[in-house]
């Protein structure tokens, strides 16, 4: 059996997981996303030339790989023909390689609507992309899904009774303009042509390329920390982050992945509102954002910036099964004198082991023997507190500024 291989975040999201994947993918037959939606931003750099891509794989910059969009995603429609478009104009070609779930949810200008309006109540910091209200909805039996683009007159129907359903709320929990229905089916049918080129049955296709030995990249958004069921709750986004979250978001049974990376950058940095207990609010946090250039790719906010967990580490390994560890952004603590990771709690408060700081560059390193001794004793102290090998580190945003061992 070919290997395949989930790739996911150890975090609050944004650890490197696209820039992990685009490297990994060059080797691989197929990548394919699971859950979440255009709330991701996963960025790619090569040659100095930089992609963010939010609902497209990360493998889709290797010409020979192909990419999926599974089930479990939330789609907007208007979001995936920007990038699609957007990746043309880089010369990417689509056919025969790019699918998207006939069953994937489709979210719509009043999903959008509904996130804005209840995260002013609710506080949680949404991306404000629809997630949270288009997942109510799946689970609610009332969602519209990309396969229903096929029977247009079903779907006028459907869609009146969802954004009526919408409107409802809009109006009356929120004081908010309403949608209009029409309108709302018109946009739908003007992305006619992306059901006609991508959307495929991928519960077939995904057994078809298992059976015939494909190698497969199963790639997550978000990170564990904001799972839905295992995160931070309420401070989560509305998906199965975890490992789980692919077996259910993908139609393969877990015995089919056969290798588990868990990434997290060498600190800590989460965006929107939450509880953050290695948060730093000091010169040192200030370092961290300023280094590691911690805006969100998605909405640009400033991430809010801590040390290293281990604590929380080692509970999203257990979550997931990671098989290997990757650490990156190991770089971005080049310049730190004093480097801290909690390794308990009292009282609530992290516990802090401190390292000195290698002051040395490691930007750009490709061979663990050429980094800092400092530099290794970090990172042999997180294998050994976790107990799982990081067999890659990451030492800057470009593709080939990775260590494999
Ligand atoms: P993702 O959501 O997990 O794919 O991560 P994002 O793309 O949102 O955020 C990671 C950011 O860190 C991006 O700007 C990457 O280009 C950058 N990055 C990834 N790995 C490294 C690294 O090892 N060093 C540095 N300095 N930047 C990195
Ligand atoms: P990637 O894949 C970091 C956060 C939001 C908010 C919470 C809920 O790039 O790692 P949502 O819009 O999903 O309902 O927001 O989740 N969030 C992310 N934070 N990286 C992401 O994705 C995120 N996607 C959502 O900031 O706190
Ligand atoms: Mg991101």
């Amino acid at each position: 059996m070919a290997e395949n291989t989930l790739i996911l975040g150890l975090q609050w999201g944004d650890e490197g997981k696209g820039k992990i994947v685009d490297n990994l993918s060059e080797s691989t037959d197929i990548v394919c996303r699971f859950q979440g939606g255009h709330n991701a931003g996963h960025t790619i750099k090569v040659n100095g030339d930089k992609t963010v891509l939010h609902l497209i794989p990360s493998g889709i910059l290797h010409q020979n790989t192909k990419c999926l969009i599974g089930n479990g995603v939330v789609l907007a429609l208007d979001a995936l023909q920007k990038e699609i478009e957007n990746l043309k104009e880089k010369k990417i070609s689509f056919s025969n390689r790019f699918f998207v779930s006939s069953a994937c949810t489709l979210i719509l200008p009043s999903h959008i609507s509904l996130d804005k309006v209840k995260d002013k109540k609710e506080s949680i910091g949404t991306t404000g992309r629809g997630i949270g209200p288009a997942y109510e909805d799946k689970i609610g039996r009332r969602a519209i899904r990309f396969c229903d683009l096929g029977q247009p007159e079903i779907l006028k129907k459907k869609v009146q009774t969802l954004v009526g359903y919408h409107n409802k709320l809009l109006e009356n929990l929120y004081d908010h303009d309403t949608h209009d229905s029409d309108a709302v089916f018109n946009e739908l049918m003007e992305f006619k042509d992306l059901y006609e080129e991508y959307c495929v049955d991928s519960q077939e296709i995904m057994f078809e390329w298992i059976n015939n030995d494909f190698s497969i990249l199963f790639e997550g958004a978000q990170g564990t920390l904001l799972d839905i069921d295992h995160g931070t709750y309420p401070y989560v986004t509305s998906s199965s982050t975890t490992a789980g979250g692919v077996s259910t978001g993908l139609g393969v049974g877990p015995k089919f992945i056969n290798k588990i990376i868990g990434i997290s950058k060498a600190y800590t940095t989460r965006v929107g509102e939450g509880p953050f207990p290695t948060e730093l609010f000091d010169e040192s946090g200030a370092l961290l954002a300023k280094k590691g250039n911690e805006f969100g790719a998605t909405t640009g906010r400033p991430r809010r910036c801590g040390w290293l967990d281990l604590v929380l580490l080692k509970k999203a390994i257990f979550i997931n099964s990671v098989t290997d560890l990757c650490i990156t952004k190991l770089d971005v603590l080049d310049e730190m004198e004093e480097i801290n990771v909690c390794i308990n709690y009292e009282n609530g408060s992290p516990i802090y082991k401190s390292f000195e700081g290698w002051l040395t560059k490691t930007e750009g390193i490709t061979d663990f023997s050429k980094l800092p001794e400092k530099a290794k004793i970090y990172i042999q102290f997180i294998e050994q507190f976790v107990k799982c090998n990081a067999s890659i580190i990451s030492t800057g945003p470009s593709r080939n500024q990775t260590i494999i061992r």
